[in-house]
């Protein structure tokens, strides 16, 4: 979600004259798009502003703004503290960047714009500009300008008492279909083949806001996009499982274009932790959506979030989660400590638990899941995948990268001749931690 909104930003300040560029000392507007999930994320927003003091010293014009979640949450806190910032920018307002960098650069007052409507609508369809219309992967060496994200809903409105994003992000809205849709042929006749589909809770497309009802539901979206004949590969992140219906379920039956891969956050393995969390969902029920998603399309490769050391977690919760890890057998969990938000009602929860202990769960953990991961990657091993090239990897030695249709990187062996976004199989020949190796099969 935020790569797509730093990509908006860079668009609109290309539209508005503003080319790109590697040097960060050559730059005359800083933005720093930023995220609030977990502190962690936080802390790197003040680390980085205080390497850029020197910066603005030397180039008292230079613009700096800061965008994002930490802006929404911080507002007048940050510039207080950093006063070297000139823009604060929440993330229902990146749209007006271009407007507030001009008021900025002629020396205006330090500006804020951290207003959260709640009839807040994604502006229409923002046109591209191939100078930045392109996303970067530091393993390879070409960008990967056919493949792109699609923003289709923003904000939530469930109040996972752990998180931030219902207050920085606002409510719940989606985007027009005719929007979406719009955009995703302009980049298909762009040359873009692959799209991901993004909200926090894309799944509950189309019930906000309340005059949406006429809007697509997000299996109607799903399949009008799959219509689109230059569009090979359609992904979608991130969705909530209360929200999974049997018809989105469905289409992993017969929309071929949609991925197997799915993303479904489950939290944590034991319901009381489950309901202080305001999930919305027992272990059970998420189990019975995993078994019906893996009868429908037994090869999908599931990955999820994980929160160890929410408040009240107790040693059997704990193991509750690592049992489930072993039924649901994930290709792939993101895991963090709990950390406090502000305003997330969580904050005001009694038994925290101590550092040492959330620490030592998540080793505990990732431990676990790594064995999972790597036995499901040897499950590749002989296998023939379907891969798009992302590119030639950076280091010079012949070898390319890509992706399989369920999103493992696969690094193999192949002709000089391949070019980003062509479709290969590779035939796997090892299965690592967090990838594949393969050689083209012909
Ligand atoms: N502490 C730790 N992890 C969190 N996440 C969200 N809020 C918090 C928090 N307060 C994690 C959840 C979510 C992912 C994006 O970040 O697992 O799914
Ligand atoms: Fe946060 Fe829960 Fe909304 Fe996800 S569903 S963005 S975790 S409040």
């Amino acid at each position: 979600m935020n790569e797509r909104d730093s990509e908006i930003m860079g668009q609109m300040l290309c539209n508005a004259d503003y080319s790109p560029t590697e040097d960060i000392h050559q730059a005359d507007v800083i933005v720093i798009n930023t995220c609030s999930i977990r502190e962690k994320a936080e802390q790197k927003v003040y680390s980085l502003l205080g390497r850029l003091k020197k910066l603005k010293q030397k180039k008292p014009d230079l613009i700096i703004s800061v965008a994002g979640c930490v802006a929404q949450q911080e507002g007048e806190r940050l510039q207080a503290r950093m006063p070297l910032v000139d823009i604060v920018l929440g993330p229902q307002q990146i749209y007006c960047l271009p407007e507030l960098v001009s008021r900025a650069a002629q020396k205006g007052k330090p500006l804020m714009a951290v207003d959260l409507s709640p009839s807040f609508e994604i502006p229409r369809y923002i046109p591209p500009s191939p100078a930045i219309s392109r996303q970067k992967d530091d393993r390879i060496a070409s960008t990967l300008y056919f493949k792109k994200f699609v923003t289709i809903m923003q904000g939530c409105n469930n109040f996972c008492t752990y998180c931030v994003v219902p207050y920085t992000r606002g409510r719940e809205t989606s985007r027009k279909p005719d929007d979406i849709l719009a955009e995703i042929e302009a980049l298909a006749e762009q040359g873009v083949k692959e799209i991901t589909l993004l909200g926090q809770n894309v799944n509950s497309y189309g019930k906000y806001p309340a005059d949406s009802r006429n809007y697509k539901s997000f299996p109607e979206l799903l399949r009008k996009v799959a219509a689109l004949e230059n569009i090979k590969r359609i992904r979608f992140t991130t969705s909530h499982p209360k929200d999974l219906s049997p018809e989105l379920i469905a289409c992993f039956a017969d929309v071929a274009k949609l991925c197997p891969h799915f993303h479904l956050p489950v939290q944590s393995g034991s319901n009381p932790v489950l309901k202080r969390m305001n999930r919305g969902y027992t272990v059970e029920e998420y189990l019975a959506k995993v078994d019906t998603l893996r009868q429908v399309k037994p090869d999908i490769a599931l990955t999820t979030d994980i929160i160890v050391g929410f408040p009240g977690e107790t040693d059997k919760d704990f193991q509750a989660t690592m049992d489930l890890l072993e039924t649901v057998r994930y290709h792939g969990a993101f895991s963090f400590k709990y950390s406090d938000r502000p305003q997330a009602k969580a904050v005001a929860f009694d038994n925290k638990v101590a550092e040492e202990v959330k620490s030592e769960r998540l080793s505990c953990l990732q431990q676990k899941q790594n064995e999972i991961s790597l036995q499901k990657n040897r499950g590749y091993e002989g296998s023939i995948q379907h891969i798009m090239v992302e590119g030639q990897s950076k280091n010079g030695d012949g070898q390319w990268s890509g992706r399989t249709m369920s999103n493992i990187i696969v690094n193999f062996e192949g002709p000089a001749a391949l070019s980003a976004g062509q479709e290969v199989q590779v035939r796997i020949t090892e299965g690592l931690l967090h990838s594949l190796r393969g050689v083209l099969s012909l």
